[in-house]
């Protein structure tokens, strides 16, 4: 903490760091620091931002930079920087480019940021917070994935849209990789308390978790160039909230297994406690037969990609 006062890094000041910086700004959490390869663009975004102060009533200084001493002192690092996938490209088709920018920002973090805790966005989100925990050498809970709050705020609005209520009684639950393999969990998922299907048929219960999993690639194909942003960057900021504040939020993220539900040196998603010193806890549910064999599949086919895509 610099001088009493939280610091923020987000590496990448595109679509979704440039949100997520914005988000910071109102929640009014600290100081913020936008790295970007291209300097201007990181620099442009924080002086339009930091010139909103006033009119959304933030403080704290919002700066933009190219240069990894910068982000010396910070709190939490949101990691955003790398491709978006474009129509018919899944989130795996981006690994080999974005494994090389995790390289070189993994090092700068090393360097510059020993201490930090570093939350990963780039895709392919489990693949790539794996290659950053390697990369920094950092203990496995000081690097974490945003995908899960993503994923679940996705499902509770379709699910509020169906009942017909507020988003803010829905809780709903998607664990497993960021992926075609995610695992929306609708026996975990409450309205109110109430389990959803005491309000919603078997069909439209199994067609929202369809569209859930394919959430990200609804919004890819409508906006014809790039990814979603404003959830994605929202959602990494309240990830960053709950370590600044130590929040202890328990909310689903991509952690380390290393034995639960029966998988090992894998990142996937699943329930953490997520405080001061990153994943706290790893929360073990009681899972169906059918439940946990998605999710260990989903695990699989990210240990299989993890070896056979980037060597480990
Ligand atoms: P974008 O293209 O708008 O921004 C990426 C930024 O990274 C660019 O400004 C670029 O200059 C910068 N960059 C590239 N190489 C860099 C390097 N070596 N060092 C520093 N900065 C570098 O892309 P967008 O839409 O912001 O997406 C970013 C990433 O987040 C993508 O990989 C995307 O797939 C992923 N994503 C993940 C989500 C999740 O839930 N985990 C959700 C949405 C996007
Ligand atoms: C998303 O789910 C592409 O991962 C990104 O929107």
């Amino acid at each position: 903490m610099a001088g009493g006062r939280s610091k923020i890094a987000v590496i990448g000041a595109g679509n979704v760091g440039a949100t997520c910086a914005f988000v910071l700004a109102q929640m009014k959490l600290g100081d913020i620091v936008m790295l970007d390869i291209f300097e201007g663009f990181a620099k442009g975004k924080a002086l339009d931002m930091s010139q909103d102060g006033q009119v959304l009533n933030y403080d704290g200084r919002i700066t933009g930079t190219a240069d990894y001493a910068d982000i010396a002192g910070s709190d939490v690092i949101v990691v955003t920087s790398g491709f978006p996938r474009q129509p018919g490209m899944s989130r795996e088709d981006l690994i080999g480019k974005n494994a090389e920018i995790i390289s070189q920002v993994g090092s700068g973090i090393k360097e510059h940021a020993p201490d930090s805790i570093i939350v990963m966005v780039t895709n392919p989100l489990d693949l790539m917070t794996y290659h950053m925990q390697k990369t920094t050498g950092f203990s496995s809970e000081r690097v974490v994935g945003q995908a899960g709050i993503l994923d679940s705020a996705r499902m509770t609005h379709f699910i509020a849209d169906a009942v017909g209520c507020s988003e803010e009684d829905v809780q709903a639950m998607v664990l497993g990789g960021h992926g075609d393999t995610m695992v929306p969990l609708p026996r975990y998922t409450t309205v109110g308390g109430i389990s959803i299907d005491q309000l919603l048929d078997e069909e439209t219960i199994q067609a929202i978790c369809e569209r859930t999993a394919s959430g990200g690639g609804e919004i890819v194909k409508l906006l014809e160039r790039g990814s979603a942003f404003y959830a994605p960057g929202s959602a990494a900021a309240i990830m960053a909230e709950a370590v600044v504040k130590d929040r202890k939020r328990l909310i689903p993220a991509s952690a380390h297994l290393n034995g639960q539900y029966g998988l090992d040196d894998v990142y996937i998603g699943v329930p953490v406690i997520l405080g001061a010193g990153g994943v706290e806890r790893i929360i073990e549910l009681d899972l169906s037969d059918s439940e946990l064999s998605s999710l260990q599949a989903s695990g699989n086919f990210y240990k299989q990609q993890l070896s056979e895509l980037l060597g480990y």
